[in-house]
């Protein structure tokens, strides 16, 4: 199996496993196929950082005119490093704290999507101590099911995110009081991994109803955001195009005079990486098979979090009968799986190479250093080159941080 023109087996062998390997050529692909999608609206398409925060996969998409999506002063940080420009940031999250907030608006970001009014006093009250004037989006809260894993739905009236209209109407009834922001953006984001386009849909109407009735009422809304959320290939899905996507919310835009940004992670970034991960034994037991791997849910948590499915695919392809066997990792915890009861060669031992797919986007951003692991190392591959764009942890950095405590270090 290669990534572009790099045989994976070398990468391997190379660099060690586990590893993300990244397609560059993939990554901007999705990029372009959604900015071609939405040409005629000219975006601002920002890149949502939480996916995959690598450096070099920020600044390769910031290169391709990419903003940036984050959610925290980490975020903020990260794309500050790949050089994005303070005016192509959008900022979300229920939790912003002082801190954050300062950090932002010094930076000047284009808008702070806002979630809740005790937000909105603090941004206000820190543009007044820095004497700046801030624009920011509310985010509402069109309480419609996105069709997805329960975790990443965020759009129904129980979830902690964003505004309810009610609430939308009274901050743009009482917007004096915000005295140092410019309110001129509604904001949503539905959840992720969406696969039809009718709840997007459902929502755009009511949220571009809503600041049309604001317009309507001395508001001065001038941009959309409609977030992420765009589902991609793990298995058998058949999400939307970014074609039919794009004309469904054009539809609902024609003729409307909104400024759209979008918010786009997983269909940027997840198909373009797999994790490559060795097997260290073959287990079989009573009942099942196991192949027990040099990966685990520290490095990928998708499965063990959300049951979700990613394929697992030898990197040498192999003949012979299929078995079925759980994928596994040596976290102690029976929820550390990559895989369960998948058909696999049976000719499979020890040392074989596998891939695990589609681990492009909440993969490494994910991992931790549960059970002292390391965490893992990530390659870009460009044509017949790759780079390594994170080294593999080191022991060292498992405890760069922490103290022994003696007599001194009492406070
Ligand atoms: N905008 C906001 C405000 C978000 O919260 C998110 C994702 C995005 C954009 C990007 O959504 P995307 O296009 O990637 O669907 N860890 C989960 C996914 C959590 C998504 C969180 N928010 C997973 O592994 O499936």
């Amino acid at each position: 199996m290669y990534c572009e023109g790099v045989a994976l087996d070398r990468i391997a062998r190379e660099q060690g496993t586990p590893v993300f390997v990244y397609s560059r050529k993939v990554l901007i692909e999705r990029f372009q196929e959604l900015k071609q999608a939405f040409k005629p609206a000219q975006p601002l398409i920002c890149y949502s950082v939480k996916a995959n925060s690598n450096l070099s996969l920020c600044k390769t998409l910031a290169g391709e005119g990419a903003g940036m999506d984050i959610v925290s002063g980490g975020e903020l940080f990260r794309a500050g490093k790949a050089g994005v420009p303070g005016d192509k940031i959008v900022y979300a999250s229920v939790g912003k704290t002082e801190e954050e907030i300062d950090s932002a608006v010094k930076k000047g970001i284009l808008f702070f999507n806002a979630e809740s009014v005790p937000e909105l006093d603090l941004i206000n009250k820190v543009c007044g101590r820095l004497k700046k004037r801030q624009a920011v989006a509310l985010r509402v809260n069109p309480d419609v099911e996105a069709h997805t894993h329960e975790y990443i739905t965020t759009a129904r009236k129980q979830n902690k995110f964003g505004l309810d209209p009610k609430t939308v109407r009274k901050v743009f009834r009482e917007a004096g009081r915000f005295e140092h922001l410019d309110l001129t953006c509604l904001h949503m984001h539905i959840g992720s991994q969406i696969e039809k386009v009718k709840p997007f849909v459902q929502a755009l109407e009511r949220v571009t109803a809503l600041a049309e009735e604001l317009n309507a009422t001395g508001a001065r809304i001038t941009h959309l955001n409609i977030g992420g959320g765009l589902g991609i290939v793990y298995d058998k899905e058949k999400p939307q195009s970014a074609k039919l996507y794009a004309q469904a919310v054009l539809a609902i835009l024609k003729g409307k005079n909104f400024k759209l940004i979008l918010e786009p992670g997983r269909f940027i970034a997840g198909n373009a990486g797999v994790l490559l991960t060795r097997v260290v034994y073959v287990k079989n037991t009573p009942v099942k098979r196991f192949f027990v791997v040099d990966a685990a849910m520290n490095d990928l948590l998708r499965p063990s979090l959300y049951a979700a499915f990613h394929a697992v695919v030898p990197v040498r392809k192999r003949q012979g009968r299929l078995k079925k066997a759980d994928v596994v990792g040596p976290v102690c915890e029976s929820g550390d799986f990559i895989a369960k009861d998948r058909p696999l060669p049976g000719s499979l031992g020890t040392g074989e190479l596998l891939a695990v797919m589609s681990t492009g986007a909440y993969g490494f951003s994910m991992s931790s250093n549960y059970n002292s692991r390391r965490r893992a190392a990530e390659v870009l591959v460009n044509g017949s080159k790759y780079a390594v764009i994170r080294k593999r942890e080191g022991y060292a950095d498992l405890i760069r941080n922490e103290v022994i405590v003696t007599d001194k270090e009492w406070l």
